[in-house]
């Protein structure tokens, strides 16, 4: 039998008021799938960028939209054999799951819907002390952010006491960044470029800096570090921070960059990443689709900081389902801390 979804869909790319609410039939989960109905939908960065036509190429026209969202199964198809689920996971009716992100097709079956069919090796647990939005929010942040702290050598065996500064700190990414590095044992340097983000990153970090400008970040680190520098900077911003940041980096340390906020090129003064040694890394968190092993080492580090309580995603604000053009409005602004998730009520 047939599903009826709602789902937000767009014909030609541009910004939130090119989405429409349309109605998409779904098929019954065939083997290897199961049927997801959600119960709330995580906002991305990348859907922004999609949506305009700047992520991964041009989207083919009708397309859908989103990467994240947590439900509950309630259909399943026949399994196939010998496919291994991640970490470990075997999906049952009634578990309430999220997304494993890369392994979804967002153009076809994007999550801007109330019920998806998907394969079933793309479902996580959602770990239990977590709410819907909380799981709408978690695993696509913090996968993000456990392979990235891994790539720039950072795993919960060789964090104790390292320098670990954030970027972006208030973004979806950045708060559970800096939540998996303390629950690691780091010592955490949160940046951001707004003022009357800081307090709030006070209780997420050991230390806080106010970078409006690229100085702002080498003199706010060099103080919290006693001159020392960071072994690992993780960073999504680019362009003009990306000489700061290699200033801030310790000798011997590492640069993750993993995404492009203020721009996608940087002037480089390569002397400073000759003289450090340092290691200076690009970073998506697709890279665990294609490396088994880390991917279930990064899941079963991400699952066991949640038990232990160690990562919980920040619900910036919640909108409802039918509202999702606002809610992405309110992405494009940056006011948020954390995550802003769509709440679905049917
Ligand atoms: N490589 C990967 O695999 C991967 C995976 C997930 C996300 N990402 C990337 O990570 C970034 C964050 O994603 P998200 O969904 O967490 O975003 P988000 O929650 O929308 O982050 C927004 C925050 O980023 C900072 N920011 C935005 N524009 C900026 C600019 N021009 N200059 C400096 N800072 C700026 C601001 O933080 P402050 O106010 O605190 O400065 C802003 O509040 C995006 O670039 C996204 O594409 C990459």
């Amino acid at each position: 039998m047939t599903t009826t979804t709602r789902a937000w869909q767009f014909h030609e790319t541009g910004g939130p008021e090119k989405l429409e609410l349309i109605d998409h039939e779904l098929p019954p989960p065939g083997p290897g799938e199961a049927l997801v109905r959600f119960e709330a939908i995580g906002l991305n960065r990348a859907d922004l960028l999609e949506l305009a036509g700047l992520y991964f190429g041009p989207p083919p026209s009708p397309s859908f939209l989103g990467q994240e969202a947590s439900g509950v199964i309630t259909e399943l198809g026949p399994a196939i054999e010998g496919e291994a689920p991640a970490g470990g996971y075997e999906p049952a009716v009634g578990d309430r799951v999220g997304l494993m992100v890369g392994r979804i097709d967002h153009r076809g079956m994007g999550t801007y819907r109330t019920a998806a069919v998907f394969p079933q090796k793309t479902l996580l647990p959602v770990p239990e002390a977590l709410s819907a939005d909380e799981g709408a929010g978690f695993f696509l942040a913090t996968l993000t952010a456990v392979a990235g702290l891994n790539v720039g050598h950072l795993t919960p065996a060789s964090a104790d006491g390292a320098r670990v500064l954030v970027t972006a700190a208030s973004s979806g990414v950045g708060v559970v960044t800096l939540q998996a590095a303390r629950a690691m044992g780091a010592v955490t340097i949160a940046a951001t470029t707004a003022a009357a983000k800081a307090e709030r990153l006070s209780d997420l970090a050991d230390h806080v800096v106010v970078a409006p400008t690229p100085n702002d970040l080498v003199e706010g680190v060099a103080a919290a570090t006693g001159g020392a520098g960071v072994d690992l900077a993780f960073d999504p911003v680019g362009f003009d921070y990306a000489e700061a940041l290699m200033q801030t980096a310790a000798q011997d340390g590492h640069v993750v960059v993993y995404g492009l906020l203020s721009g996608m090129e940087a002037p480089l003064d390569l002397r400073t990443m000759i003289f450090k040694d340092l290691g200076l890394h690009g970073f998506t968190v697709h890279r665990i689709q294609r490396d088994r092993e880390l991917l279930d080492e990064v899941v079963g580090t991400t699952l066991s900081l949640a038990e232990r309580g160690g990562l919980r995603p920040i619900i910036a604000d919640r909108y409802a389902f039918e509202d999702a053009p606002k809610a992405l409005e309110a992405m494009a602004r940056n006011q948020h801390f954390g995550k802003i998730v769509l709440e679905v009520n049917e």
